[in-house]
């Protein structure tokens, strides 16, 4: 079954949009597998960024990415990499839909709120940077059957 990685950043946690955050993807149906509270070292930030190595905002996003502590999850479901990033939004806040995260909660490019991985290849090498295989847990929702 298809998994995704998606981060709550610190401005998240600090503003208190963690519950909120999760239940947009909890009711929209898809399944938690991993869920930690973490302060991010640099060498983490640094390798979770790598593709943005030599762009000029990398210094200050891994700064940003490491000032505070962030929630780090897996989520399961048909289709969850491309729909998780429909539900973020686009990167910048500003232009992000409303009724995306992003989009309703977020107006700067360097503080927009949640991270999720931009394709299937993308969420495995993310899935592994960040979580042990141990500490992901396979479980099955109890669905109504016209849901299953
Ligand atoms: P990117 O992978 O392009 O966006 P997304 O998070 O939507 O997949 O960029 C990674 C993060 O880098 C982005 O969430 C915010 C930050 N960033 C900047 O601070 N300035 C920029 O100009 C860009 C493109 C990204």
């Amino acid at each position: 079954m298809e998994r995704t990685f998606l981060a709550i950043k610190p401005d998240g946690v600090q503003r208190g949009l963690v519950g909120e955050i999760i239940r947009r993807f909890e009711t929209k149906g898809f399944t938690l597998v991993g869920l930690k509270l973490i302060n991010v070292s640099k060498e983490l930030a640094e390798q979770h960024y790598d593709v943005h190595r030599e762009r000029p905002f990398f210094a200050g996003l891994v700064e940003f990415i490491t000032s505070g502590p962030v929630v780090a999850m897996v989520w399961q479901g048909e289709g969850v990499v491309a729909s998780a990033r429909k539900i973020i939004g686009a990167t910048n806040p500003l232009t992000s839909e409303p009724g995306t995260i992003r989009g309703d909660f977020g107006i700067n490019i360097g503080r927009n709120l949640i991270h999720g991985s931009d394709a299937i290849e993308t969420a495995q090498r993310e899935i592994k940077l960040w979580f042990k295989d141990e500490e992901l847990v396979s479980w099955t929702p109890h669905l109504a059957p016209w849901l299953k």
